[in-house]
């Protein structure tokens, strides 16, 4: 085995079309610079995952994770330790579970001397996801499986079908980070409402999914306009599939209020992050802290690499 071994990953952010993907309609996402790194050292004894992040401490799903990826690569699980360090917020819908995914995959797949190919690493990411939350439709794993912070368009398949989004001009954010919650009781929760209620749920999604076509061409035009409206119109479903949160809401209306163009959840909802659309995101992300919210401005698209602020 070649030890030590490293892998990383980044986080993403969904700019359109969250929880409508796992019905398979086509999302849009864009990684973003923040990551998440996995060193893989041998060690006596049962496998080990160290972690920086508080959050996971007591957390039993990282190890097994980390022994399903080892297993996945053929290797003994017994006699490694992971160490993760992260720059991802737990909890906020950024990705940080595919992000680990994938990170682990790398570091193991590293320290067994393989390359994992595309398909391949994305169908074992969505495999290891399904651990943090029941109905991956694999967008997460997609997105930190990217380098850089280009746009990425996502309709889930075996394989999954991945494009290039190429946007005129970046695409300025304001990620605003709400109490973290779990990704999995919100889609297991809105899977329940649907096998209640499917003629509703699809007529949504298919709603969902033309917010995302337009709201993907106005990407691709460099209307900024256009994709705000898109974001707030996304975020509308979003409350009517009943994934939104009043924290939500109110962080919305609050980046609204600052001069956001649009505003709506990202990746799970129910709490978490919320991203903004806004022409000048450093102003609305001032305004934001003065009401004790944590921001992050990144720059996303084809033009410029997203940095965190
Ligand atoms: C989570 O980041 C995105 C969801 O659409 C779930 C998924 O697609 O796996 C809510």
């Amino acid at each position: 085995m070649n030890l030590p071994a490293r892998g990383r990953a980044a986080g993403k952010v969904i700019l359109l079309g969250e929880h409508a993907v796992v019905y398979g309609r086509p999302a849009l996402a864009a990684g973003l610079g923040l990551g998440l790194e996995v060193e893989v050292t041998a060690s006596g004894g049962v496998l080990r995952v160290e972690s920086d992040l508080a959050s996971l401490a007591d957390d039993p799903r990282p190890a097994a994770l980390a022994a399903e990826a080892a297993r996945a690569l053929g290797l003994e699980p017994g006699g490694l330790t992971l160490r993760i360090r992260s720059g991802l917020p737990a909890g906020a819908g950024l990705g940080s579970s595919a992000a680990l995914a994938i990170a682990v995959l790398r570091a193991l797949a590293a320290a067994a001397g393989r390359r994992l190919g595309r398909d391949e690493e994305l169908a074992l990411g969505r495999r290891l996801e399904a651990i943090f939350h029941g109905h991956p439709s694999g967008i997460d794993p997609a997105a930190a499986a990217e380098t850089g912070s280009g746009c990425i368009r996502f309709v889930r398949g075996e394989p999954p079908t991945v494009t290039a989004l190429p946007t005129a001009r970046p695409l300025p954010l304001v990620i605003a980070l709400g109490p973290p919650r779990s990704t999995g009781a919100a889609v297991g929760g809105l899977r329940a409402r649907w096998e209640a209620d499917r003629a509703r749920h699809e007529r949504l999604f298919d709603q969902v999914a033309a917010v995302v076509e337009a709201g993907a061409r106005a990407a691709e035009a460099g209307d900024l306009p256009a994709l705000g409206r898109a974001f707030d119109e996304n975020q509308a479903l979003l409350e009517a599939l009943g994934v939104s949160a009043p924290e939500v809401e109110a962080l919305t209306a609050a980046a609204r209020g600052a001069g956001a163009l649009g505003a709506k959840l990202t990746g799970g909802g129910a709490g978490g992050a919320v991203i903004a659309l806004a022409a000048e995101p450093e102003r609305v992300a001032a305004t934001l802290r003065t009401r004790q919210v944590e921001t992050i401005v990144v720059r996303v698209g084809t033009a410029e690499e997203g940095k965190a602020a």
